[in-house]
């Protein structure tokens, strides 16, 4: 459903997100993908990284996170990315711990955004970088129309034909549409602590990409 939803584009945003997260080829660098599902982010950092990354996976969803150790497995990755149960709000993560942060399509999902906001800065380092992807709002008023009638018709029909179920894709574009601006989530990320916060539109504003730095 990502791939039919997307035409394929979240595999690029998800690119362009660990190529922002940088993980070092040549020192021991410290991952945490939140809100990480089956692993899809932590395999990209995984391989991108040298053999000294580690990454950690945490989601809430315990049948995700099964799917999640199967497929490393599957990679031989399983020796550098671990996959831990856990609630972006109360992240069991002891306080600096990380060099990055990432949670993609994930944050919107969070009822306390706040909360996940100020755990991610409490168990990054100082440096530490934190990354989100997350949809936003088209910025171009005639995308926008085209957006909705794409949003609001054409995804939950998918969700029904392919998944079987119309009803989870209605909630994915009503949270989307829930979501705050990027402007305005950059505003709570600083708000959280993080330093030189900025974002990336992509796709004509159909998903952002905000970078936030614990200096
Ligand atoms: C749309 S999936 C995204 C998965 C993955 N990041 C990706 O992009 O392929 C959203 C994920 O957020 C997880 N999630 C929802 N609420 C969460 C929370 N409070 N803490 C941690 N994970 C959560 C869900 O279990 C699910 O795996």
């Amino acid at each position: 459903m990502n791939d039919l939803m997307s035409l394929g584009l979240h595999r690029i945003w998800k690119d362009i997100l660990v190529a922002k997260a940088h993980p070092s080829i040549s020192r021991p660098f410290a991952h945490l993908d939140v809100a990480g599902g089956t692993g899809d982010v932590a395999f990209r950092v995984a391989r991108a990284g040298g053999p000294q990354t580690r990454v950690t996976v945490a989601d809430i969803n315990a049948d995700m996170l099964r799917v999640g150790a199967e497929r490393a497995k599957k990679r031989r990755l399983d020796d550098r990315v671990t996959f831990v149960e856990a609630n972006a709000e109360a992240l069991p993560f002891s306080d600096r711990q990380f060099d990055a942060y990432t949670i993609a399509f994930g944050i919107r999902n969070v009822p306390r955004i706040e909360k996940a906001l100020s755990e991610a800065y409490r168990v990054l380092k100082r440096g530490g970088h934190f990354l989100c992807l997350e949809f936003s709002r088209v910025d171009l008023l005639v995308l926008d129309y085209a957006y909705d009638v794409y949003s609001f018709a054409a995804i939950p029909a998918m969700g029904k034909v392919v998944a079987g179920d119309g009803a989870p894709y209605r909630y994915l574009v009503e949270s989307i549409r829930k979501f705050p601006s990027a402007d305005l989530f950059a505003d709570m990320i600083a708000a959280a602590g993080f330093a030189r916060v900025d974002f990336i539109r992509l796709g004509g504003g159909v998903v952002a990409i905000h970078s936030g730095w614990k200096l």
